[in-house]
């Protein structure tokens, strides 16, 4: 046990320049917050009731807060008159949520001051938001993160890919963090709920190759659909959903509408232009065997870099580091 840690350790070391995933454990707060986790679920549920758009706010959210600086709530991070946060990123990332893991935030510290970490309350309370149609949890969330204290917004670019990104570069920017090619497939399932502005596509639609055409690769029923919502190269304000139809939707349609070229950003189409990618949205294609990897994927997604035991700080706020 202690070796196949310290080999993972080692593993991830070289990946990613961490080395405290496996520190992570079940029901952290079990004795210093008992009612943590109740009171996460219980204001993550009230809170998706009245926008159910919630769910697939958090999971980009916790996605982005993973890839950058491992998942230490740094996306949570307020910009100072000093510093540019990760949530003020340009290209803009129109991330929102953040209220909701304030007043997350604000009954923890009532209940029990300094105890519970920012980033657990975001991967915890993502875990929620999207179990709710589900009425159960739909992946186990360990716990014991602690919150980073550096936010900038010049490491975003860097770290969270774009949905330019050929198949290739979404490897390398998967196994830079530790994560596989089937990680890779099965996460970007996630891209069944939520939508997606005109302007990260609409290439695909008018100018694919520079000579005011459309991408081959997309569906031209869907690309004519397409071009009804975003009229222009130039519109950057309109959003589309990215799994038509049943966005709000946890289920497997993702994979079935991209094997029928629907993927909506090149980055989704591109899981298709390589051999064991194709095969493994294949085999995603029904919500049991989906939500399954889907689950496994997500755990070691909230592991990434994370700061367990002295490392980091329980901000008492999360959008401002402890002074
Ligand atoms: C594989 C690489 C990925 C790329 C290139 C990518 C790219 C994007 C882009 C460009 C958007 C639209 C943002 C906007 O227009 O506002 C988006 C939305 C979203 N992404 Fe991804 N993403 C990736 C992986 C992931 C992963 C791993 C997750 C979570 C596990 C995720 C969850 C989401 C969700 C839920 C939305 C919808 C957000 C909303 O409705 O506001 N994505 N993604
Ligand atoms: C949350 O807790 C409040 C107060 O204890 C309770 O009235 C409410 O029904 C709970 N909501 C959910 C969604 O569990
Ligand atoms: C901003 O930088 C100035 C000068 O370096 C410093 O005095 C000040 O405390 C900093 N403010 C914050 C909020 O970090
Ligand atoms: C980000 O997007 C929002 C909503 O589309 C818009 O109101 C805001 O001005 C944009 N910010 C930047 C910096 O582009
Ligand atoms: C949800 O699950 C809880 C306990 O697991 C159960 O008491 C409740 O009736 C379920 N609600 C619905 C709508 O299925
Ligand atoms: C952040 O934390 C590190 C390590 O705990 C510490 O050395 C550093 O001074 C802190 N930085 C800020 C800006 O508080
Ligand atoms: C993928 O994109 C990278 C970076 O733009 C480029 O270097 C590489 O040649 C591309 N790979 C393929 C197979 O097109
Ligand atoms: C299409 O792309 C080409 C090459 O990048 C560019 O010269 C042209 O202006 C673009 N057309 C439009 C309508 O933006
Ligand atoms: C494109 O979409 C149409 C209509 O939804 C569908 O019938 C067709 O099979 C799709 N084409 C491909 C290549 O999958
Ligand atoms: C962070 O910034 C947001 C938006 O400007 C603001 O609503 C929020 O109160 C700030 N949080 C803190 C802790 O200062």
């Amino acid at each position: 046990m202690k070796i196949a840690f310290v080999l993972a350790c080692v593993a991830v070391l070289t990946v990613a320049g961490v080395c405290q995933a496996g520190n992570l454990r079940k029901n952290f707060y079990r004795t210093s917050c008992p009612a943590a986790e109740r009171i996460v679920k219980n204001i993550t549920e009230t809170r998706v009731a009245s926008n159910p758009n919630l769910p697939a706010k958090l999971l980009r959210m916790h996605f982005h807060d993973c890839f950058v600086r491992g998942c230490d709530g740094s996306v949570l991070i307020n910009s100072t008159a000093n510093s540019t946060a990760e949530r003020d990123a340009i290209p803009n990332l129109s991330l929102t949520g953040f209220d909701v893991i304030d007043e997350i935030k604000t009954e923890l510290e009532n209940r029990c001051a300094g105890k519970v970490s920012c980033a657990d309350i975001l991967a915890l309370a993502t875990r929620d938001a999207v179990s709710v149609q589900f009425n159960k949890s739909i992946w186990e969330v360990l716990t014991g993160r602690r919150d980073g204290n550096v936010s900038l917004a010049s490491e975003v670019l860097a770290h969270i890919p774009s949905p330019f990104l050929n198949f290739s570069s979404l490897v390398q920017s998967f196994k830079s963090k530790g994560l596989t090619v089937h990680d890779l497939v099965v996460l970007s399932g996630a891209h069944t709920i939520g939508v997606g502005h005109c302007n990260l596509f609409s290439n695909r639609l008018y100018n694919f190759s520079g000579k005011g055409d459309q991408d081959p690769s997309l569906n031209s029923t869907y690309a004519a659909f397409l071009k009804t919502k975003c009229q222009s190269l130039s519109d950057r304000t309109t959003t589309v959903e990215m799994d038509p139809g049943s966005s709000q939707n946890f289920d497997a349609s993702y994979f079935v509408i991209l094997q029928q070229q629907k993927g909506l950003f090149q980055s989704d189409a591109a899981l298709l232009t390589d051999k064991k990618s194709k095969k493994i949205v294949g085999e995603l294609l029904e919500l049991t065997d989906f939500l399954k990897e889907f689950s496994q994927s997500m755990k070691r997604m909230g592991a990434i870099g994370v700061l367990t035991g002295n490392s980091g700080e329980i901000r008492k706020k999360c959008g401002v580091i402890n002074s």
